[in-house]
């Protein structure tokens, strides 16, 4: 087996846990979210789960990794040897490729409108332009091919000289851009409308459909459920405080979710462009607002943009791609380099599916959804929640409170107070939330 790596320093873990979590689920999914389900009543229950039931999973899962430092397979088999709890560790093998194979098409769409931006495609009429690209087969393949590529180079690079590296660079520069997007954004003609959209909650909206999605989408943002912070807790540096890098990395993800909100939703007014559109709205209303403007200006602000979406793109796929190949590294003793080409291989032909069903595959349909839809449905409104029951249940209920006291307060030198309230929100709260989202989710 190699060597494990481990991240150089607190703010390095941080960083990648951050990078994991923020990603086009805050860019892309979070405000077409919140445009399908009803605006600010939706963003409300999204906070409250981000607190309830997303930080007690997320330190479920910094336990379970850093108290053994393996990726999940082998820590679950560390930690109840011979027991059908093994099984959770299949579960967050599957789940990540099934995610990194569709969130690699979405990254490819910001490949190809970065591309389309270099080359001042975004500067005059844009109308029609992404149904067009999607429906096509080439274009969206090739880039979502180099998006995957791309992925993959990183991860090969290793811990600390590719994840780690990538990471330090892009996070601050990411928080600066959208910043600057937001800003821009509120001076357009009708953005008040977007604020207030975001802002002034209508509860009539709010239904057991849109409590799954919201709770479904906070999984997907803070990458909880399937291994990726448990794998990254696995190479923190002895003496973290999982506590702060928790929070932290909670309010980084929901603050930068409720930037994007800011930074797109008053464009989708301004442009009269309607909310609810669905996947394409970031790439339809951001190129619409850019070729709006003086040309040099809508250029410069189009490749700074989608520039800023394939940064958090990257670090969070190679999240997803770790998972994989950690797994294939300590568990079936596979090399870095042959296990990553394995993992991305697999990925690469799910994406063709999930990238061709919104053209030539666009009649085959699953339960009613097209193949893209349909997993990332299973893959957020149930395979993530379900994970996260589980590595809930394992931590609050399997191991012996001794322990999961003595590695989360590190040998009883931390966050001694607290330890009583997250220990009751991942005994209780946590599983009997999700239980109750789920039943709710089947029955109506
Ligand atoms: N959290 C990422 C995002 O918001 O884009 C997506 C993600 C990454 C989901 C890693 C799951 C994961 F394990």
């Amino acid at each position: 087996m190699n060597k494990r790596e481990n991240f150089g320093s607190r703010l390095a873990l941080v960083l990648a846990m951050a990078g994991s979590a923020i990603g086009l689920g805050n860019i892309w999914r979070f405000p077409y979210l919140v445009g399908q389900n009803g605006g600010a009543a939706f963003v409300i229950i999204y906070i409250v789960s981000c607190f309830v039931l997303v930080l007690p999973i997320f330190m479920a899962e910094s336990i379970i990794g850093r108290r053994t430092r393996l990726s999940t397979f082998g820590a679950i088999k560390k930690l109840a040897p011979g027991s059908p709890w093994k099984w959770i560790g299949l579960l967050t093998v599957i789940t990540p490729l099934l995610i990194l194979g569709y969130y690699s098409v979405v990254g490819g769409w910001s490949v190809d409108y970065l591309w389309k931006a270099c080359t001042l495609r975004l500067t005059h009429n844009t109308a029609g332009l992404f149904p067009g690209f999607i429906s096509s087969v080439w274009e969206p393949l090739i880039a979502f091919t180099i998006f995957l590529v791309a992925t993959a180079v990183i991860i090969l690079l290793g811990v600390k000289n590719g994840i780690e590296k990538f990471t330090k660079i892009c996070m601050p520069a990411l928080f600066v851009l959208i910043v600057g997007i937001v800003i821009y954004g509120l001076t357009l003609p009708g953005s008040m409308e977007g604020v207030i959209y975001l802002v002034k909650p209508d509860f009539s909206k709010i239904d057991a459909g849109v409590v799954a999605a919201a709770m479904g989408q906070a999984f997907f943002s803070m990458s909880l459920g399937m291994g990726a912070i448990l794998t990254y807790a696995s190479y923190a540096p002895e003496n973290e405080n999982i506590l702060s890098s928790g929070v932290g990395t909670t309010l980084a993800d929901l603050g930068f979710a409720l930037l994007a909100g800011f930074a797109i939703m008053p464009a989708v007014f301004s442009a009269g462009i309607q909310p609810g559109e669905g996947p394409g709205l970031v790439f339809d209303t951001l190129p619409y607002i850019f070729s709006q403007m003086p040309s040099w200006i809508g250029a410069i602000l189009g490749i700074v943009f989608f520039l800023t979406i394939l940064m958090a793109a990257l670090t969070s796929s190679i999240s997803m791609l770790e998972v994989g190949v950690a797994y294939l590294q300590e568990e079936k003793g596979i090399g870095r380099v042959k296990g990553t080409i394995i993992i991305t291989l697999i990925a690469w032909v799910l994406g063709i599916f999930c990238s061709l069903s919104f053209g030539p595959l666009a009649g085959v349909k699953i339960f009613g959804l097209s193949i893209f839809d349909c997993i990332d449905k299973l893959c957020s409104d149930w395979l993530l929640p379900l994970g996260g029951l589980l590595f809930t249940l394992f931590v609050g209920w399997y191991m012996s409170k001794a322990d999961v006291r003595d590695e989360f307060t590190n040998h009883g030198t931390a966050n001694v107070g607290v330890f009583s309230v997250i220990y009751f929100l991942m005994r209780y709260i946590a599983p009997v939330g999700i239980v109750v989202v789920f039943i709710t989710n089947l029955v109506l």
